[in-house]
């Protein structure tokens, strides 16, 4: 663990402190069952990230900075066979405790997502819901993902949209103006977190020459009834104009 990059030991002290807050709202989402995504619970019935979900029985599936590992329950629940990867102890302490709660028990890896132990091209999905997605190195996480990866195997990951980086400043909400530089959102040094935010040509261009065909994009928005998020960084306004968060689904060569 000595040998861990600044970036993520940092990250790990700060998911040490934040899983308490995580805590519930990640025994709610074991409990729903019912797939959907970011913090507009955008239902997977409309955005198709995941593709035919009746492929799913019987699939191999790895979910990259699993966190409480909610996305996994519910891939279990559709016949999937998961795997969750997490650097924070207390966050699979969580995972584990609703694995025995919910009676759905799987894998938990407590390593980097940018560098695992586990097998090459032993997985048909892999995932990422606010994870390796944007605590890791794009340059090495997806990568990672490949090699996991069988020929085939399908990526998805969700991330905060580049729009809203560019809008988000140290503090508060996303403005509705410009504050960071375009340039300057691939690696964003926080007050606490170090997140990466790879602007979407690069991003396309990186999939791509790790060995993947991106096959969607999606911009995601509140429908008209959701109610505001507890999370201070975005408000409910902004993303009825903006999308917030946006996912991508890429397929491997
Ligand atoms: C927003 S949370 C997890 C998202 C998950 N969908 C959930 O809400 O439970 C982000 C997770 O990324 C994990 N993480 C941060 N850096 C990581 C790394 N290098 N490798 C694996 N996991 C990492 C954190 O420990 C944390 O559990």
């Amino acid at each position: 663990m000595s040998s861990l990059p600044h970036h993520v030991e940092n990250n790990r002290t700060l998911w040490a402190r934040l899983s308490k807050d995580f805590d519930e709202p990640g025994r709610r989402a074991w409990a729903s069952g019912v797939i959907d995504w970011g913090v507009w619970n955008v239902p997977e019935e409309e955005v198709h990230a995941l593709g035919d979900l009746s492929l799913l029985n019987g699939k191999d599936t790895v979910e990259l900075g699993c966190g409480t590992g909610y996305v996994s329950s519910w891939l279990a629940r559709l016949g999937a066979r998961p795997v969750g990867v997490d650097i924070t102890p207390e966050q699979l302490a969580n995972a584990r405790k609703y694995q025995r709660e919910f009676g759905i028990q799987f894998p938990l890896y407590e390593e980097s997502a940018e560098e695992t132990s586990l097998p090459s091209e032993s997985f048909d999905y892999a995932v990422s819901e606010y994870g390796a997605s944007i605590w890791c190195d794009p340059k090495k996480w997806i990568p990672e993902a490949a090699r996991l990866l069988r020929p085939g195997g399908r990526l998805v990951f969700l991330r905060n949209s580049t729009i809203s980086v560019l809008c988000s400043p140290q503090e508060g909400a996303a403005k509705p103006e410009l504050v960071n530089d375009y340039r300057k959102i691939e690696r964003m040094d926080w007050d606490d977190g170090i997140e990466f935010h790879m602007p979407t040509g690069d991003m396309l261009r990186l999939l791509r020459a790790s060995g993947f065909d991106v096959v969607d994009f999606i911009e995601l928005f509140p429908r008209a009834d959701t109610p505001p998020t507890r999370f201070e960084y975005i408000d409910l306004e902004w993303s009825h104009r903006w999308p917030a968060e946006e996912m991508w689904c890429a397929v491997k060569r």
